[in-house]
């Protein structure tokens, strides 16, 4: 079939009893082409269209299908103001990766820095001064200084960028998934100086493993696949004028660089975590090994906009 029904199509379709498979498609989307509004007729009928053909291809059984339905119901039951499971499977199917990298980098077209943004990201994380410290409950692990720059496509420094920061802890798991760390623990907001720059004390992140406990493990296992993500720090620059920048920067050392279980690494997001054995440290108290990580982000002239908040 064509990308689209011609208009003589529609209108033959419209309001017709099914003769016989071939005539479903064509019915369903008749019925759409009366939406009104012009891009929510576009993607209706785009949806069913593939999801028609994807059918076809696979040949799906009813059993199949009964299990599809019954995937997609268990995302729902398995979403709360805790959890997103529907942000998870999004992610490990790399459709966040894919719409991410088709709407970033002058769409596409260029290098960006933007990535996922995952299911942990939480609004009104704690305001903290610069430099300041997002450890916010004890929190053994190798101790971080990270410094970074906020730059425009043309390489000047955006003053004024809020921007949040959350992260996992040393033992790979973020607060809202531990007991033991304090509300708001590894989470931040900083703002961007006159040279563009914010910077802030934490502790290394390790790497984790993406909740299994749902269908979206049970689609890992079936798959035969890992569900770790590599060490990382996530960052989201809000500023009016400029397109909101949700990003994370990996641990550069980390095993599962090339194999991450949601498809979020891109070159240009692997960090220069650096491992400082000796020296003055950056900060009385602070015992080798310690680490920095300094990173410049470019943020693209476009429409401040926040996400919705995956969890509460
Ligand atoms: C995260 O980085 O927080 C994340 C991203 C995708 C799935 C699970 C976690
Ligand atoms: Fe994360």
């Amino acid at each position: 079939m064509s990308t689209s029904l011609s208009a003589r199509a529609t209108k033959e379709f419209q309001g017709r009893i099914i003769d016989g498979v071939d005539d479903v498609t064509p019915t369903v989307i008749a019925a759409m082409a009366q939406a009104p509004n012009a891009r929510v007729r576009e993607i209706g009928e785009a949806f069913v269209r593939h999801m028609h053909a994807f059918a076809r291809e696979v040949k799906l059984t009813e059993e199949e299908y009964d299990i599809g339905i019954d995937f997609l119901n268990r995302i729902g039951q398995a979403t709360n103001d805790y959890h997103n499971e529907g942000i998870l499977f999004a992610d490990a199917i790399g459709f966040s990766t894919l719409v991410c990298l088709m709407n970033n980098g002058n769409y596409g077209a260029t290098e960006t820095v933007a990535a996922l943004l995952g299911p942990f990201w939480r609004m009104n994380s704690p305001r903290t001064e610069a430099g300041g410290s997002i450890v916010r409950s004890p929190t053994p692990g190798p101790e971080l200084f990270v410094s970074c720059v906020i730059k425009d496509t043309k390489g000047a420094p955006i003053e004024g960028v809020e921007v949040d920061v959350w992260q996992s802890s040393p033992v790979g798991l973020y607060e809202n998934q531990d007991d033991t760390q304090a509300d708001m623990n590894l989470r931040g907001k900083f703002m961007t100086g006159a040279q563009g720059g914010f910077g802030f004390r934490s502790v290394r992140p390790a790497g984790y493993p993406v909740p299994t406990d749902g269908p979206v493990g049970d689609m890992l296992r079936a798959q035969n696949r890992h569900p770790y993500r590599p060490a990382h720090i996530h960052f989201l620059g809000f500023k009016p004028g400029f397109k909101t920048l949700v990003t994370q920067v990996f641990v550069d050392d980390d095993q599962y660089l090339e194999t991450d279980a949601v498809f979020g690494v891109t070159r240009h997001l692997v960090g220069n975590y650096q491992r400082h054995d000796s020296g003055t440290p950056p900060a009385a108290g602070v015992t080798a090994p310690w680490y920095t990580l300094e990173y410049t982000f470019v943020m693209e002239a476009g429409e401040a906009k926040l996400p919705i908040p995956p969890i509460k």
